[in-house]
């Protein structure tokens, strides 16, 4: 009876390491929630009948205790140590020589993304995690077992081919959608907000009650393997055999042989970084042979194999000057700050976005504030909070202007909205010129000639009051048109020559061949970007069927909401802009759609979720044939969609959802036999 129940028990244990396997390492689970929870109530219930079969590293002990943790210190095996960093390509540069100089030419390097977490050390015994430490002061770290242990991701049992003792390194992480629901959670609770996921990350880790970890979606990437019996004397495939054995290995990783390599990995992944589903703040770079590492060796603090670059996001703390009121093309009032100048990742800060009248709000800003400022993703850096200890007791709130600055209209601010707006679209000169120049832009008209000093020249000049004016400009009219700019100090010439004239003219006559979805987005009308344009060309295929089309016709089309169709329908109904679209029609533009010829195929009334990556096509270029077909690409799944395309690394939420809403999950090889047969 007793060794039935172990049996029991066992294959219990066996099948829910699988599982947790394929949704938290692979991200494709193969079981449904429900069935997964049932299975493991019964394994908690035969292990609480049947304490003499308790196993520390049962898939159980992940739900956690509610006992309190009490961090012991562990002294690490190999001190575990941080890596140098780096900024810029020179100082990668001085890093390739100083390898160069000790081993040689022959290199070979392997870029890894850095995780913007905490650093974890595991050990493991027999296939089996006994510790996991925090890196502490390098020398001595907190055991912290019980908390990793409910990070699924994290095998508690290994299977396959994998040495007696080793310790295992990466890096315990909060993704992204996980952080925002904590941070969502601790305000409603009233408990203080994380400033970023990495804070979040380690917070967790050093939790009383393990239990409360394993709410938090903590996640482990690990990059790094020490031992005596390595099963390779080459880092990355060490990684890959640690990945048979369960590990979850990164798999944004790259060989690479020259500096060119190198930096053209940290171009990709300064961009791309802001498309992962979790935080990294820089790169690592690291000699992919661990005896040429060795010879290599190491300084006090860091391994002289390895190095990081770290991409900018560092924090400054400025005075505020004073704040400026930008008009943009739809009347939008956006405040930006100017600030004293100041260095930050490497240049210098001198103006800093602040969004709206509620951050100015938020944020308390004062006059002359001393401000901190953060480069994000963005361009502009932002400001993220005020040092009120420094504030002069007579300092005055901001308080955001009542007219435009430009033209001296009320502003308005629409309900539903954060933004003020000038309604003065008719005369408010930055919003006729910003018309102008987003009608001209890549996505648009695509007249790359036309640049912004040729926009505020010939709209100065009264040449180009709107878009449809472009097409009367001539060879006459251009050549020779001089403007200067700027004060005494810094003036600037800006006038056209025979080439530039001539350049202009040639961009403004290929714009006519430039399709109906685009011209659309060009007209600027508001909340019709580039892809609610697409969509309407498709459905209504010429310029004057769209202009007729009621309320009731556009919300009818998917996609469409209220406040683009008021929008549409508002635009159609002014008659200057039924003038100024009979002149770009008179002038040769495209207004008639062909792309309604082919929004009929195979995918007409189908709706796509593609998620993850792929090995023969780009998202977008799946996106692209799926459009091409007359099929419809969600961001999101939802009831309504028809399938989801799923890729490598295809988030579980999305995969759950899916399988909850019984939407139909295939692979790429299953979507082009869809597409094919
Ligand atoms: S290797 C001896 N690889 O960055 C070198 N570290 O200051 C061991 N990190 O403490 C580290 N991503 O917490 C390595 N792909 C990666 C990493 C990484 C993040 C962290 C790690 C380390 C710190 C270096």
């Amino acid at each position: 009876m007793s060794s039935e129940i172990q049996q029991q028990i066992n294959s219990l244990r066996e099948e829910l390491n699988q599982h947790n396997y394929k949704y938290y390492v692979l991200n494709s689970p193969n079981i449904s929630d429900f069935d997964y929870d049932q299975m493991m109530h019964r394994l908690i219930k035969l292990e609480k009948e049947h304490p003499e079969f308790a196993d520390a590293n049962s898939p159980s002990q992940r739900v956690g205790s509610d006992l309190s943790n009490d961090f012991q210190q562990i002294t690490h095996k190999y001190p575990m140590l941080s890596l140098g960093n780096t900024y810029n390509e020179e100082e990668i540069a001085d890093f390739h020589q100083r390898v160069v100089k000790a081993i040689g030419e022959d290199i070979e390097y392997v870029c890894e993304l850095k995780y913007d977490g905490t650093a974890i050390g595991l050990t493991y015994e027999n296939g089996l995690l006994k510790h996991a430490v925090t890196r502490g002061d390098g020398e001595k770290g907190d055991d912290v077992t019980a908390n990793v242990k409910t990070i699924k991701s994290i095998p508690l049992q290994l299977s396959g081919n994998y040495p007696k003792n080793f310790e295992i390194r990466g890096e315990i992480f909060i993704p992204n959608s996980e952080f925002i629901k904590i941070n969502e959670l601790r305000e409603k609770e009233g408990d203080p907000t994380f400033a970023n996921a990495r804070n979040a990350a380690s917070g967790s880790l050093k939790m009383k009650k393990s239990s409360d970890v394993a709410k938090r979606g903590l996640d482990c990437y690990l990059y790094y393997m020490l031992g005596e019996n390595l099963p390779s004397t080459i880092h990355a495939n060490n990684l890959e055999e640690a990945r048979t054995w369960g590990f979850k290995i990164p798999e944004h990783y790259k060989t690479c042989h020259s500096l060119e390599e190198i930096n053209q990995f940290i171009k990709h992944w300064d961009q791309e970084r802001f498309n992962l589903p979790f935080e990294i703040d820089g790169i690592v770079i690291k000699v992919n042979d661990i005896n040429l590492q060795n010879e290599l060796g190491y300084t006090a603090k860091s391994p002289r194999w390895a190095i990081s670059y770290k991409f900018q996001a560092e924090e400054a703390c400025t005075k505020l000057l004073s704040v400026d009121y930008q008009v943009g093309r739809t009347g939008k009032i956006t405040p930006v700050a100017n600030l004293d100048a100041v260095q930050l990742a490497g240049t210098t800060v001198r103006r800093a976005s602040l969004h709206n009248a509620d951050i100015i709000e938020q944020l308390n800003l004062h006059e002359h504030d001393m401000v901190y400022v953060e480069k994000g993703g963005e361009i502009i850096p932002k400001i993220t909070r005020v040092n009120e200890s420094e504030r002069h007791p007579l300092a005055s709130p901001i308080s955001f202007i009542a007219n435009c600055p430009e033209c001296g209209t009320a502003l308005i601010r629409p309900e539903g909205e954060v933004a003020h707006f000038c309604p003065n679209d008719k005369m408010c000169p930055p919003q006729l010129k910003g018309k102008i120049e987003h009608f001209v832009s890549r996505k648009a008209l695509n007249i790359d000639s036309f640049g912004e000093q040729v926009v505020d020249l010939l709209f100065e000049k009264g040449l180009v009051k709107n878009v449809s004016d472009i097409y009367d400009l001539n060879y006459e009219i251009l050549n020779g048109l001089t403007r200067i700019s700027g004060d005494d100090e810094s003036k600037k010439l800006f006038s056209f020559q025979e080439k530039s004239t001539q350049n202009l003219l040639d961009g403004i006559q290929t714009s006519k061949s430039i399709p109906f979805p685009s011209v659309l987005f060009g007209l600027g009308i508001k909340h019709v970007g580039a892809t609610v344009a697409k969509t309407l060309t498709r459905k209504f295929n010429t310029i004057e069927k769209l202009s007729e089309a009621t309320l009731e016709a556009l919300t009818a089309v998917d996609d469409i909401g209220p406040k683009v169709a008021e929008s549409v329908v508002k635009y159609f109904a002014d008659e200057e802009n039924q003038q100024m679209i009979a002149r770009l029609k008179n002038a040769g533009l495209q207004f008639e759609s062909e792309e309604h010829l082919t929004s009929e195929g195979k995918f007409t009334g189908q709706s796509f979720v593609v998620s993850g990556t792929f090995s023969n096509f780009s998202r977008d270029e799946l996106k692209k044939i799926i459009e091409q077909n007359g099929g419809k690409n969600l961001s999101g799944v939802s009831a309504k969609t028809s399938y989801l395309v799923a890729g490598e690394k295809t988030g579980p939420a999305k995969l759950t959802k899916a399988e909850k809403l019984k939407v139909t999950i295939i692979s790429e090889t299953e979507f082009m036999d869809l597409l094919e047969n």
